[in-house]
């Protein structure tokens, strides 16, 4: 396994799904990891991130002495390059500029990084590599016992090795897209220089948390809160194949999810795979609990308490559960646990899963806390998950609460899961639905003026979403073909009663968010 320090770069996340798609166990730690705890995880191989700060600052990270060491393979990149450079005796310029974006870089020499790794090869037989560069300082004098292994035009030294005590260090992103021979340099690293194996794989994983889980769960029950979303959707099947009859699934339904959502969770599970499912119909419980209230934030509040409490109920009935499972996944864990210097995280308020009840005295079983949102789904698959649930979009625990703006009624959300409905339909027969993040319709409560044959109507409009994002802080509104939209339009004002207009929303976030409340 590999062990991944991280200085706090954006693409720290990157190098570790990188890493394991490469089918190597990897973790992400905070770069003051103790070096205790880092001689414990006993890792093959160190990868030290990029970060925001500079090495040229007094108090700026380090990478702690454990890591030079264990005397296993290092690979810095960007400010791990940096402090590596200056923790073994090199030196490091601050930049007066930043580099930001594409350069062209020319492997030197021979490296057992780098060896026959190229994009192109110029007239002098060195190899180059399209790479994405990201930084503000630069190494300007080489440790000792290193050689330069890459350069740019604009930085003379992008790369070095001490081939003899195996460390490399990197000054541009092999993690990222644009860097087209990525992949291959960390698997040069972690296969070839590491000598780590492919094991991770989603078979292995489920295997490997089967037994995890059997030995913590013994003959235990548990229960679980499924919400239909991937994450507990991909705990209800690992853990009905790891204990079986042991499980049981408490599925709020809060009347406020998508065109036959509630249906197709009973089907998959309950039918298809023969996990035991209590449903629970709340939907009158919940409108009558949204009855006059139009704050976005108050109908979250009410929507998450009210939730909490039906899945307590429920809960409550049962008798014996030792163990309440989670679907917390990879990156909540490494949100929450941070190091010293993190900035704050803005996390995420969820409440697609019951609190905790305190009374019950449960332990958690988490399956899924080592792994990130692209594995829990081709595990997903793998255990026989359709896949359109798998790799479906996001959608907010308060569901069409917020999707209906204002006062929400059982006759808007009605009115809502249809729209959306033949949205998502054309969006996947037109081969959109992948190619965005998310999409869905939104509930205006304002009314426009329509005519239909000799009718005059006046009625509630329907506004269309659709965002192409990586991250969810930013995103871009898709650019759908106008035949698409087109098609969605005539389709929702034929076949939806009480609707007379439809919009597309063209605004980015920022200024707007994806949701409309
Ligand atoms: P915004 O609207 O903040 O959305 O740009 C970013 C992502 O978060 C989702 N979202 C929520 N998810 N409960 C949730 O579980 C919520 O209250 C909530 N509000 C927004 C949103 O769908 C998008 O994926």
């Amino acid at each position: 396994k590999i062990l991944i320090l991280d200085f706090g770069s954006q693409y720290t996340q990157l190098i570790a799904r990188r890493v394991r798609e490469l089918g190597v166990y990897c973790e992400l730690h905070p770069w003051d990891m103790s070096d205790d705890d880092i001689r414990a995880f006993a890792p093959k191989g160190v990868i030290l991130s990029g970060g925001p700060e500079s090495v040229t600052e007094a108090n700026s990270p380090r990478a702690p002495q454990a890591v030079w060491d264990l005397q296993v393979p290092v690979l810095g990149i960007c400010y791990g390059m940096q402090t590596m450079a200056v923790q073994l005796g090199g030196a490091v310029a601050p930049g007066t500029v930043k580099e930001f974006g594409y350069a062209e870089i020319r492997a030197r020499g021979h490296s057992q990084l780098l060896r026959d790794i190229e994009d192109r090869v110029n007239d002098e037989g060195h190899g180059l590599l399209d790479v994405w560069m990201s930084h503000g300082d630069h190494v300007s004098g080489l440790p000792d016992g290193f050689k330069l292994i890459a350069s740019t035009k604009d930085v003379p030294i992008a790369g070095i090795a001490d081939e003899s005590r195996r460390y490399y260090a990197l000054q541009f992103h092999p993690e990222v897209t644009h860097t087209t021979q990525g992949a291959r340099i960390y698997s040069r690293f972690v296969h070839e220089i590491c000598g780590c194996g492919d094991a991770w794989k989603p078979g292995n994983i489920i295997n490997d948390a089967i037994a995890t889980v059997r030995e913590q769960v013994g003959e235990a029950k548990a229960l679980l809160g499924l919400s239909g979303g991937v994450d507990s959707s991909v705990v209800a099947a690992l853990l009905h194949k790891a204990i079986g009859e042991q499980l049981t699934c408490v599925f709020v339904d809060h009347g406020l999810l998508r065109h036959h959502e509630g249906d197709q969770v009973m089907k998959i599970f309950a039918e298809h795979l023969g996990v035991k499912v209590i449903r629970v119909d709340a939907e009158a419980r919940f409108l009558d609990a949204l009855k006059g209230v139009d704050d976005p934030e108050a109908k979250r509040k009410i929507i998450g308490r009210l939730f909490v409490e039906v899945f307590d109920e429920e809960a409550g009935k049962l008798e014996g559960i030792d163990f309440l499972a989670q679907g917390t996944i990879y990156p909540d864990v490494i949100e929450s646990a941070g190091s010293k210097t993190k900035k704050a995280h803005v996390i995420k308020s969820h409440h697609n899963v019951g609190g905790l009840p305190e009374h019950m005295k449960l332990k958690l079983v988490e399956p899924l806390r080592e792994l990130f949102k692209d594995e829990v789904r081709r595990i997903g698959v793998e255990l026989g998950l359709p896949r359109e649930m798998v790799y479906r979009h996001p959608f907010p625990g308060p569901g069409l609460g917020v999707r209906i703006l204002g006062e929400v009624s059982k006759a808007a959300a009605d009115t809502l899961r249809q729209a959306d409905h033949i949205f998502i339909e054309e969006l996947r027969r037109a081969g959109w639905y992948d190619k965005t993040s998310q999409a869905f319709a939104v509930f205006l409560p304002v009314r426009s003026v329509g005519v239909t044959g000799d009718g005059r109507r006046y009625e509630p409009v329907i506004a269309l979403r659709a965002v192409q994002t990586i991250d969810f802080m930013t995103a871009q509104w898709a650019h759908l073909p106008y035949e698409l939209l087109d098609v969605c339009s005539r389709r929702i004002v034929n076949e939806v009663p009480g609707v007379s207009r439809v919009v597309y929303d063209v605004s980015g976030k920022p200024p707007a968010t994806i949701e409309w409340e």
